[in-house]
């Protein structure tokens, strides 16, 4: 049994080196393009988290033969092509293993009925949904755009696609969707968004040209990504590194603990997903990057975080993409710093697994901290000192929502309570004793 809250404690300095979990967003696509291809994918380093296990079950689902070996160790024997399942494919809390997994299925021609838990049935699919419909694929359900749904794929047609947001998903759908469409697909995207499907598409033999676009009138540069029709792909061998957005936690707990030295090895510092840690030095964190290496055609590198003061920042609005699942963290750090910290163009947070910007309002708010909500930002006033802290905070079951205020609580004046912590598995099942191996207090009640 899980507990019903989760409590962290004042703790004294943090210290020890730690590991990374495996990343979330390379996790589900090794799986899904395993699935897609031919022949086997050996995976070394899976994120065994909810989100993660699901696709893992869809991918079997659907047709692939999955073998979980333990530690991290997977195979996925895919059969070049996607099954008709016999089971509704259920994708829990997973924003990513739904849109990824409706796309790779519009390719072939099977009928697949998706859903989700609850927080998954309120975020937008239409932003999928729509241009798979301009595809071919045909989605029929009780709400127009949301979940559950029947997808009909089969027969698709290339298109050339501009996405009115910038999201790595609605990309990477599409671009799944393309390698089974006649012609392939062609996706321009506003602003670069995280890239681990295009690299990994052409590591499992896909053809693609990626050229930059813009800049547009806000002056944004973006990419237009072409994938050539007809690619045949062929099993691969995959080594996942640390996840940055889970890093992002331990990291800046040391930065806000007094005395706390904590270092995070093997984290994945693609340019598309380490904006946080770009505007953690633009603080003034003592934090250093090293052994840069490239592991699997990705980025590396191993992370040391000190405790030290902050200053508030002016984060760019053009930073979002790279960044957009550690703003909670972010402002978590901003609420130790001595001033203001903006955040700004960051509406897309509010169509994640909560809304973000008002959870994170309200739970800030609770533990003392100045903080001011607007549509699509979030400004919060640090004083140099730890906020007070000593509040109960209701995550509505987002796992960064609650893993944040929990961060919070381990340097703040007074203890932090957080509800449903059993959500955090769905991203980073080893949080409490990778936490604990690095001397924070964090308990059950
Ligand atoms: C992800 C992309 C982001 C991010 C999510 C993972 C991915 O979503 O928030 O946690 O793996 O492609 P959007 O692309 O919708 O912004």
């Amino acid at each position: 049994m899980s507990p019903a809250t989760l409590t962290a404690h004042p703790s004294g300095p943090l210290n020890g080196a730690v590991r990374a979990p495996g990343d979330k967003s390379i996790s589900h696509r090794a799986l899904i393009l395993g699935a897609m291809a031919q022949g086997k994918t050996e995976i070394e380093g899976l994120l065994e988290g909810d989100d993660v296990l699901r696709t893992a079950d869809a991918c079997a689902d659907l047709g692939a033969h999955v073998i979980r070996h333990g530690g991290g160790r997977w195979t996925v024997e895919g059969k070049g092509a996607f099954v008709q399942p016999d089971e509704i494919v259920d994708c829990g809390n997973s924003g990513t293993g739904v849109r990824l997994l409706m796309g790779a299925a519009a390719g072939f021609p099977i009928s697949v009925e998706f859903t989700g838990d609850a927080s998954l049935q309120k975020r937008p699919m239409g932003r999928v949904l729509d241009p798979l419909a301009m595809m071919g694929a045909r989605a029929e359900g009780p709400h127009p755009g949301k979940l559950p749904l029947r997808l009909h794929g089969g027969n698709l047609k290339s298109i050339a696609y501009r996405l009115p947001v910038a999201s790595a998903q609605v990309k990477s759908a599409l671009l799944l969707a393309g390698v089974n469409a006649e012609g392939g697909v062609e996706v321009i995207e506003p602003e670069a968004t995280r890239d681990h499907t295009e690299r990994m598409l052409k590591a499992f033999g896909a053809t693609l040209e990626i050229t930059p676009e813009g800049p547009d009138s806000s002056g944004k540069m973006g990419r237009r990504i072409r994938l050539a029709g007809g690619a045949r792909l062929h099993g691969c061998n995959v080594i996942v590194p640390g996840d940055p957005s889970s890093a992002a936690f331990p990291i800046v707990a040391g930065l806000i603990t007094p005395g706390s030295q904590v270092r995070v090895d093997g984290v994945l510092l693609n340019p598309g997903r380490a904006g946080l840690y770009d505007t953690l030095i633009e603080m003034g964190a003592d934090l250093q990057i090293l052994n840069r290496r490239e592991e699997s055609g990705e980025p590396v590198g191993d992370l040391v975080a000190r405790y030290g003061p902050l200053k508030g920042v002016d984060v760019p609005p053009d930073r979002a993409p790279s960044m957009i699942d550690e703003y909670p963290i972010l402002a978590v750090a901003a609420a130790f710093a001595t001033g203001k910290t903006l955040m700004r163009g960051i509406g897309e947070m509010r169509v994640k697994e909560s809304d973000r910007i008002a959870l994170m309002a309200a739970g800030l708010e609770a533990c003392g901290v100045d903080v001011a909500e607007e549509p699509e930002g979030m400004i919060v006033t640090g004083y140099g000192k730890p906020p007070r802290g000593g509040a109960m905070v209701e995550t509505h079951g987002d796992h960064r929502i609650a893993m944040a205020h929990l961060v919070l609580g381990l340097g703040a004046q007074a203890r932090v309570t957080v509800d449903e912590p059993e959500m955090i598995a769905t991203s980073f099942p080893t949080f409490r004793e990778l936490m604990a191996a690095l001397g924070a207090e964090i308990k059950d009640a």
